[in-house]
């Protein structure tokens, strides 16, 4: 099993990711962290609570973390792609637990502290927790198996911008200060998370399961409109974060993807946001690099889409 720390602005794509941690039997989510971005952070922090306790995993621990960037400035949400509680407009207001006692920065230094070298940082929201951890615990690089982040993109087009993806253009700074560090990243951003698609037949199949099913079913058709008037044309949805959980754990093969070098353009220009990979060895079978530490998934198999529909639909 894989061991894994999981870090969300839970919108809609990252409830499915919640879902497919808290349930595959190869995954042992030690924790679950919030942070702003789709969402503010308290809102974040309800929603990942709220679909914990749909899923019967009450056990998770849930610290709440950053409320904006790492650098002050301003915080924007996606209110118009996520709905505005973030559940497509179609959750509920069902009471939640209370989220731990401890900040968010603690429980990922902690958590890794008490497994060296086993758990996997699995952040699919803007990086700011992660940066800040490092910030606090340098070591963190050593003592984790590795950060397998949904963010930025190297050949496909941006979401906010012509180059930049949503995470990593929200905290750009951050995020530079994770793809500097030396920790095994494995990246999965909108090349291949753009092509992992939700159809109406996978939508179906989930409404004609259980509660945890139908829940998903629900809130993801508001999601499904965004993408089909601003992307595809034809309601579906993009699965982003659940490529990253399911990289982490090995349940997504990505031994073909290259292992490259990485940087964030930080310089408040139109390139903002940008993660350049260094991508030229394209032409070679990708030689190594030097002091590459970055696996950018350009290709991943897309049953992918099939088996966490299904292992969420198969909930009571
Ligand atoms: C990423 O941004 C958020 O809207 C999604 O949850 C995903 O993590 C896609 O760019
Ligand atoms: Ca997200």
């Amino acid at each position: 099993t894989t061991k894994m720390m999981l870090d969300c602005d839970t919108g809609v794509d990252d409830t499915m990711a919640i879902m497919y941690a808290a349930l595959h039997p190869e995954i042992e989510l030690l924790g679950m962290t919030t942070v702003w971005g789709n969402v503010d952070v308290p809102l974040a922090t309800r929603n990942t609570l709220r679909v914990l306790d749909l899923v019967g995993r009450n056990d998770v621990p849930v610290a709440q973390g950053a409320a904006g960037p790492l650098t002050g400035g301003h915080a924007e949400f996606a209110y118009n792609v996520h709905g505005r509680d973030g559940q497509g407009n179609a959750g509920d207001d069902k009471p939640v637990r209370a989220a731990s006692s401890q900040s968010a920065v603690q429980q990922i230094i902690d958590t890794v502290r008490a497994h060296p070298g086993e758990v996997w940082l699995v952040p699919v929201g803007p990086l700011t927790n992660i940066a800040a951890a490092l910030a606090v615990d340098p070591e963190l690089p050593s003592l984790v198996a590795g950060v397998s982040l949904m963010g930025g993109t190297t050949m496909a087009p941006g979401n906010v911008s012509p180059v930049a993806e949503a995470n990593i253009w929200h905290d750009a700074e951050a995020a530079a200060a994770v793809f500097r560090a030396p920790w095994k990243i494995i990246m999965a951003g909108l090349d291949v998370t753009m092509k992992i698609i939700i159809t109406p037949e996978h939508s179906e199949r989930l409404a004609a399961g259980g509660e945890v099913g139908q829940y998903m079913a629900r809130i993801m058709q508001h999601y499904g409109e965004f993408y089909r008037d601003n992307s595809f044309g034809t309601w579906s949805c993009a699965m982003h974060d659940t490529i990253a959980v399911a990289a982490a754990a090995g349940t997504l093969d990505v031994r073909l993807a290259p292992v490259v070098n990485v940087e964030v353009d930080t310089t408040g220009g139109p390139g903002h946001g940008q993660t350049i990979a260094d991508l030229r060895g394209v032409y070679r079978g990708y030689p190594e690099q030097e002091g590459a530490h970055c696996t950018v998934l350009l290709d991943v198999d897309d049953r992918i889409a099939d088996e966490v529909v299904d292992l969420i639909a198969a909930q009571a």
